[in-house]
C-alpha cells in the first residue's frame, strides 16, 4: 500500500461543525452524519441475529427443563445460565435495531427460518449438549464475520457484537467441556 495512504489519519470534524450537525436531523436516531454503514442493511442483518438469539433462548430453556428430568443438575444450571445470557444478547440486538430506526422482529412466525441456528430435537443429554455446541459454533463464526463486516463503518454495532462474541466463545467452551465430561471425548473437533 502507498505509504501516504497508509499513514493518513481519519479526518476529524471541528467542534463547531459537530455541534451544528447534532442540532439538525434530530429524528434520525443513531444514524448521524458520521454513520458510514447502510442502516437498512444493518437492520436486516440484526433481525437475523435477533432471531438466532431468540431460538437459542428457547433451546437452552427447553433443555434446562428437560435436563432436570434426566437428573443432571449441573448441566441444567449451565443451560439456565446460557438461556439468560442469550436473552440479554437478544435484548441488546433489539435495542440496536430500535436505535437505528427499525422495529425489532419478535414475531414467532418465521422465527426458525430467520435464525441461523436450529431449535433442535435432542432426546438425551449428550444430544442436547451437542446441539448447543453446534449452535455456539455457528454463532461464533457468524459474529466473527459480522465484526469484520461492520469494521469502522458502524463501530457501535461492531462493539456490541464483539461483546456478544466473547460470551458465545465462553458458551462454546462450556458446551465442549460438558461434552467431554459426559462422553469422554468431543464428537466435534474444535
Ligand atoms: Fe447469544
Ligand atoms: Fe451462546
Amino acid at each position: 500500500m502507498d505509504q501516504a495512504v497508509k499513514t493518513k489519519k481519519p479526518f476529524l470534524t471541528d467542534i463547531k461543525t459537530l455541534r451544528e450537525r447534532a442540532k439538525k436531523h434530530l429524528g434520525e436516531g443513531n444514524v448521524t452524519f458520521t454513520y458510514e454503514g447502510d442502516a437498512n442493511k444493518t437492520i436486516e442483518i440484526l433481525q437475523a441475529v435477533l432471531a438466532t438469539e431468540i431460538v437459542c433462548v428457547l433451546r437452552y430453556t427447553m433443555h434446562s427443563v428437560a435436563a432436570a428430568g434426566l437428573s443432571s443438575e449441573g448441566v441444567k444450571k449451565e443451560f439456565e445460565v446460557h438461556a439468560g445470557e442469550e436473552l440479554a444478547h437478544a435484548l441488546s440486538v433489539a435495542e440496536r435495531i430500535n436505535q437505528l430506526g427499525g422495529v425489532p422482529d419478535f414475531n414467532p412466525k418465521g422465527l426458525a427460518t430467520r435464525s441461523s441456528t436450529e431449535y433442535g430435537d435432542a432426546e438425551n443429554l449428550v444430544e442436547m449438549i451437542t446441539e448447543n455446541l453446534i449452535a455456539e459454533r455457528i454463532a461464533v463464526d457468524h459474529y466473527r464475520e459480522l465484526v469484520r463486516y461492520f469494521g469502522n463503518d458502524d463501530p457501535g454495532t461492531r462493539t456490541m457484537l464483539e461483546g456478544i462474541l466473547v460470551t458465545e466463545e465462553e458458551h462454546l467452551n462450556d458446551m465442549h467441556d460438558l461434552l467431554v465430561a459426559h462422553q469422554g471425548k468431543p464428537t466435534l473437533s474444535r
